[in-house]
């Protein structure tokens, strides 16, 4: 067969996939933090552009998606779909394993699939800067590449530590346009608070949260936008897991394990969603997350209600949490270091559908470099949680001898996080 899976231009999905449509139970409402009631859908209007508000509450199974958005995709979409025929052999397994490569695109991540999107929905209603949150940077860079080519502003507030230990972030960001700077900082009420707390913090995403979310509510024509966690920005990643359905679907092999890692869920959500549906017939199909040891939010996490920053400023979501206040150590994942879990896969772990794994940072690299010198691709230090994941499978096929058909998604790659491999 051929080791790449590539589909035209013209299989770039014309609809996001809405999982919500398929569940059989419905989700428990994000609540107001001021009322601790269901949050009113006006009051998002003051930081979030309607028609995200309305993807965020929908039941329906298909979101189109704008023309405008499709073109800026196909730049880079559709993603190849790889066979990782010489990692195999290095594993010496009798599995075969598959990864989407969404480390293809121009800012190196997944990041750029909902980036787009959200700065869209908030161009066509007359705003002209975001502000945003980053953790390891990809977030970051990917909105600062799409509100340039939208025309648009950004201000990306960026974990400290992360910013120190990947400098050229800056870079990239300052190349698309955008201003960064580290977090927290003295530009917010709330970064002072953090750092008269504690000056010396590391930072963390929800701390970059509660930032960018002031901020943007302290000006004039700013949305805010998030990298992750929230309904609608899985539901523009779906994106990869349509196309690798077709890809699988053109191999001729349908996946038995499905593997990504997990910071705030965007790219596991996007990867693994579109097949809930073969999940809910087949339950043999593993969904499994992949996080880090040292931010354990799904396996160690409480199932409940809670704050999506540092300050307690945002909705209360029902989510595995390690409660808002939790600093996680500085990995150098920094895109994984956050408190708490998308709510739709909170609730699908809770319900037995996915399960979560946790990966020690040291066994996360040893893996990027076994796929690294493998398939020539230096991963993100995000992505090799995944890529751990996948060798723990591999192995137990070589162990049972039985034939398994892995599939993960390389959410990006780690060029800009060769501080971390050094
Ligand atoms: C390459 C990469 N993968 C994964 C993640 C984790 O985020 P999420 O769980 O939302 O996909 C990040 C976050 O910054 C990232 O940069």
């Amino acid at each position: 067969m051929e080791r790449r899976v590539y589909l035209k231009d013209e299989d770039i999905p014309k609809y996001w996939y809405n999982v919500k449509a398929d569940l059989p139970f419905s989700f428990d409402p994000p609540l107001d933090p001021e009322t601790n009631r269901p949050m009113e859908p006006e009051k998002l209007g003051a930081i979030f552009p309607k028609q995200l508000i309305e993807q965020e509450m929908t039941l329906e199974r298909e979101i189109p998606i704008p023309r405008e958005v499709r073109e800026a995709y196909s730049i880079y979409r559709p993603t190849p779909l790889v066979r990782a025929a010489r990692f195999e052999r290095v594993l010496n397994t009798p599995a075969h394993i598959y990864y989407k490569n969404e480390s293809v695109s121009p800012t190196g991540s997944h990041k750029l699939n909902t980036a787009i999107a959200q700065a869209y929905f908030s161009k066509v209603e007359g705003v002209t800067k975001l502000s945003t949150e980053t953790g390891a940077g990809q977030w970051g860079s990917a909105l600062a590449y799409a509100t340039e080519i939208l025309d648009m502003d950004v201000e990306v507030f960026m974990v400290k530590v992360s910013l120190e230990q990947k400098p050229f972030r800056r870079c990239m960001v300052n190349f698309f346009g955008g201003r960064i700077h580290p977090s927290p900082s003295s530009l917010t009420e709330n970064g002072k608070m953090f750092l008269s707390k504690d000056p010396n913090t590391t930072g963390s995403l929800g701390m970059a949260i509660s930032e960018a979310v002031e901020f943007a509510f302290k000006s004039k024509n700013v949305n805010y936008s998030l990298g992750s966690v929230l309904d609608h920005v899985l539901l523009h990643q779906t994106i990869i897991g349509e196309e690798t359905k077709k890809q699988m679907d053109i191999v001729g092999e349908e996946p038995d394990v499905l593997l990504g890692c997990f910071g705030g869920g965007s790219n596991f959500g996007g990867f693994t969603l579109p097949f809930m549906p073969e999940k809910l017939k087949n339950d043999k199909l593993e969904i499994v997350a992949c996080e880090p040891i040292a931010c354990p939010s799904l396996t160690k996490g409480e199932y409940r209600y809670d704050y999506g920053d540092s300050a307690g400023l945002t909705p209360l979501l029902k989510m595995y949490t390690l409660g808002k206040d939790f600093v996680p150590p500085p990995i150098h994942a920094g895109g994984l270091r956050y408190h708490g879990a998308a709510p739709i896969i909170s609730r699908l772990i809770h319900e037995g559908l996915v399960k979560a794994i946790a990966i020690d940072q040291k066994e996360a690299f040893d893996a990027a470099k076994l796929f690294g010198i493998a398939e020539g691709i230096i991963p993100a230090p995000e992505t090799s949680h995944a890529i751990a994941g996948v060798i723990r499978y591999a192995k137990e096929s070589a162990q049972t001898g039985e034939k398994k058909v892995i599939v993960f998604n390389l959410s990006g790659h780690g060029l800009l996080d060769l501080n971390a491999y050094a």
